[in-house]
């Protein structure tokens, strides 16, 4: 049975341009988005394929939430074009669309590998076989998952991270926080998936607060740009949990950024998953390598949620869903409709803990 295996080549901390200088491909397809290129980023990349000659065409039309038609936009470029590789940079938006293209063109019989550019840290799809496109027509967020999109080449340049904005780096980074326990926590989790989830929470627990204090420090970039890159490794291979089923609706139904939706449930969720024992001793063992109270089972658990709770107040992320300003009735009554689609999530068959629709629903009670 194969258990692991590292699929996307990863350049960290490394100047761009001097790993383009490597990569043998005369013909790029540029996609990012409309940000990148008011803000002057996506010039970076466009001088360096200038210096070297390389020939190359931008697309830039990325939504937040790509859609089907977008997708469809780009695709059409594409087959005009006719590119070697795709080159994205942007945050998960622009890389699931670029992966999304790459997976429609494998099915038409041509493959035309991404090279990701994140300039968020947190998702980690530079890595991930997933992207999420939404249908507009029919308002649903499709998955898509295939082994295709896994990008051949991750560049992460701290020199793209770092005019991020502190509420960027906080809800990304509590993201990457909520892959890694998410995934040493799950059913699908092994020895190797746990060492790289295990690196990148204590990496968070260092370097989060840090670039979120002060974007100009490189260090803490580079570290966290390792460690979400690292946590989507660990989610990739071993899955996720309800943290995951429960913030995807929270999110989508209350337009709130997905990072921000996990962090914001994430101590309700190890709190109930601790009632499960194995969960509880995943999450002492987490407890332990961050040094924090740790004598029993319990108390290692327990920890690790305060810990949490406590992150997510110096992050300025808010303590339950009420504080989003979310109405109470208008919730209230989305409840049964959220617990069901969450329970159908491809995140809930992850948990350990087996969870009822009942579970369910006072979960999203217990978070508001
Ligand atoms: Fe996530």
């Amino acid at each position: 049975m194969k258990i692991f295996q590292a699929d996307t080549q990863i350049f960290a901390g490394i100047d761009t341009e001097k790993v383009l200088e490597k990569i043998s491909c005369k013909k790029y397809i540029f996609m990012t988005d409309p940000m990148m290129v008011k803000i002057g980023i996506s010039k970076k990349i466009e001088e360096i394929f200038q210096r070297k000659g390389i020939e190359y065409e931008v697309f830039s039309d990325i939504e937040v939430n790509p859609s089907l038609e977008s997708i469809k936009k780009a695709l059409e470029k594409v087959i005009d074009f006719s590119p070697e590789k795709i080159l994205a940079l942007g945050g998960g938006s622009t890389l699931d669309s670029a992966k999304a293209v790459s997976y429609f063109m494998a099915k038409s019989g041509r493959e035309i590998p991404v090279i990701a550019i994140p300039t968020t840290c947190g998702t980690g799809s530079e890595v991930t076989s997933y992207a999420v496109i939404t249908d507009t027509v029919n308002n649903v967020k499709i998955p898509i998952k295939d082994d295709k999109m896994i990008p051949e080449i991750a560049i992460l340049d701290p020199e793209f991270t770092k005019t991020l904005p502190k509420s960027v780096v906080a809800d990304g980074g509590i993201d990457a926080l909520t892959h890694a326990i998410e995934a040493y926590t799950s059913k699908g989790a092994n020895l190797y998936t746990q060492i790289y989830s295990l690196y990148a929470i204590k990496t968070i627990f260092k370097n989060l607060l840090k670039m979120y204090e002060d974007i100009s420090n490189k260090e803490a970039r580079i570290e966290m740009g390792k460690a979400s890159c690292i946590a989507g490794f660990s989610f990739e291979k071993a899955g996720l949990g309800i943290n995951h089923s429960i913030a995807h609706n929270i999110g989508g139904k209350f337009h709130k950024a997905h990072g921000r939706a996990n962090g914001v449930v994430l101590p309700y969720i190890i709190k109930f998953n601790s009632t499960d024992e194995e969960t509880a001793k995943r999450y002492y063992e987490i407890a332990k390598e961050l040094e924090l109270p740790s004598s029993s089972i319990e108390e290692g658990a327990k920890s690790l949620a305060i810990a949490v709770e406590i992150l997510n107040k110096k992050l300025g992320i808010q303590s339950c869903v009420k504080e989003f300003g979310i109405d109470e009735k208008e919730y209230r009554d989305l409840i049964p409709e959220m617990a069901e689609v969450a329970m159908n999530d491809i995140c809930t068959s992850g948990n350990i803990k087996n969870v009822t629709i009942e579970d369910m629903k006072k979960l999203f009670e217990i978070v508001y």
